[in-house]
């Protein structure tokens, strides 16, 4: 009877020991349908029935093995896939370059294209582990320990070590999953067994930062959804901070592409003719910093055609939260002086430089951010087609950015308030402080300044003769 051998491989990607072993096979003259190999974990009865033990003796002066770098490179690869019949292939490979050196350069024969495509879906997973490992920071007493989870589609953890060390050299790091552990402890890599999700400690207050930052950088304009998911595989996503902003993220793009065929397929070119369509559009509106950080946008509110706009710098907290202008603390400031003033703002507008919350995220609360003045030039194309729809006689600028916001340039809102200033289309501006400022001052000064604006807001309600 012709003897089979079953030659064990120690761990699933010992390349190296399966080498070895299939070079003696070779020169043995085992053909590759008398081998198989015992991965680790599968049954004794797995292979053959009738069993022999490993490979046997090199005889002398037996020649030696014949490996292209090319075959060596693509079975370094092949050999880290998950398929159990992978060493079989590798090895029937072999064999036949024993007597067909050229073997490998014939990219149409069945073997070589199978080794070739075990090669290709290793090598996405070693990208793909690169790219996606999340650690989360756990604080300890002396150093900050970094654990990641992650789960690989193939034995590559080993493969990708080096990687990581380099990367992460000054860290000290674990990196769990379900096939092993990695563990560097800022000098030397140890191998671990095999873990659970539920070994890595979940919340970690860095995460709401890269999330912020994901949100930040995401980039609608050159969203190509497919292609996306082909680069970020949805099995990844489980284990990304970021993963579960992309849904909403896909679909404000997809919004913002809507709106743009319903400005007649230009993005900037021609302006909404409704405020409804205006709306919309900011609401899709991603060309600033400000308007990609998840936040909604709010939109104007109140009478149009309106004698008088009032424009503030960009909604804060609350009004994000509610969706309407001037709903906050400092809404509430200008409402009041609004109403002792006799200005009536049903018959008003009212809307705001910037139409997104630029904030920092500090625990759970969400802390104001000036505008900068890019990002308020860039939301003025908005103010403008809103004013133009509005057609106000009167626009009351509140603080810095609102005034910018109209000029497009900056001014000293302490030098140029409570005067009237010519606009285009017969219209006048009156710049004045921002009711928020009011908030921050204490009681003193407060009281002045209360005077000053409800002047402000007195002259406009001149101007407006009502
Ligand atoms: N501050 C503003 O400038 N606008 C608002 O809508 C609210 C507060």
């Amino acid at each position: 009877m012709t003897a089979l051998y079953r030659v064990p491989i120690a761990a699933h990607d010992d390349f190296e020991g399966w080498r070895d072993s299939a070079r003696r096979l070779i020169q043995a003259g085992i053909a590759p349908d008398r081998v198989g190999w015992a991965l680790p974990g599968a049954a004794a009865g797995d292979l053959f029935d009738a069993e022999v033990g490993p490979p046997p003796p090199t005889p002398a002066g037996t020649p030696p093995v014949r490996a292209s770098r090319g075959y060596i490179e693509l079975a370094q690869s092949a050999a880290l896939h998950a398929d159990p019949a992978r060493f079989d292939l590798l090895y029937r490979v072999l064999w036949r370059l024993q007597s067909a050196p050229r073997l490998m350069e014939d990219r149409a024969d069945p073997d070589v294209r199978a080794m070739d495509a075990l090669a290709r879906v290793v090598r996405r997973d070693i990208h793909k582990m690169r790219a996606f490992v999340r650690f989360r920071v756990i604080e300890c007493p002396e150093v900050d320990q970094y654990v990641a989870w992650f789960e690989p589609g193939h034995h590559i953890l080993a493969a990708n070590a080096g990687f990581f060390v380099r990367r992460f050299a000054a860290m000290r790091w674990s990196i769990l999953t379900p096939l092993g552990a990695l563990h560097w402890d800022g000098e030397v890599l140890h191998q671990g067994p095999p873990a659970n999700r539920s070994d890595v400690p979940g919340g970690d207050p860095a995460e709401d930062l890269w999330r912020t930052y994901y949100a930040a950088i995401f980039n609608p304009a050159r969203l190509k959804v497919d292609a996306m998911v082909k680069e970020m595989p949805r099995r990844y996503w489980k284990n990304l901070p970021e993963a579960d902003l992309i849904p909403e993220l896909i679909a404000q793009a997809q919004a913002r592409e809507a709106s743009m065929i319903a400005l007649g397929g230009e993005e900037m070119g021609r302006p909404p003719e409704t405020l409804a369509a205006l709306n919309d559009a900011v609401s899709a509106c991603r060309r600033c910093a400000i308007g990609c950080n998840g936040t909604r946008a709010v939109p104007g509110e109140g009478a149009s055609p309106a004698a008088l706009m009032i424009v503030g710098e960009q909604p804060g907290d609350t009004e994000e939260r509610t969706g309407r202008p001037f709903v906050g603390p400092a809404g509430q400031v200008l409402r009041d002086h609004a109403r002792r003033a006799g200005i009536d703002l049903a018959t008003a507008r009212l809307t705001n430089a910037v139409r997104h919350f630029r904030h920092t995220q500090q625990g759970k609360r969400r802390l104001h951010q000036t505008p900068q003045a890019r990002e308020i030039d860039t939301c003025r194309w908005w103010l403008d087609a809103e004013r133009a729809l509005v057609r106000p006689r009167l626009i009351v600028a509140l603080g810095a950015s609102a005034a910018r916001g109209i000029l497009g340039r900056t001014v000293g809102v302490q030098q140029e308030r409570g005067k009237l200033l010519p606009l285009d289309h017969g219209a006048q501006l009156l710049i004045t402080t921002h009711p928020s400022y009011l908030l921050r001052l204490g009681d003193t000064t407060r009281a002045e300044e209360e005077v000053r604006f409800a002047a402000d807001l007195a002259l406009a309600k001149r101007h407006l003769g009502e």
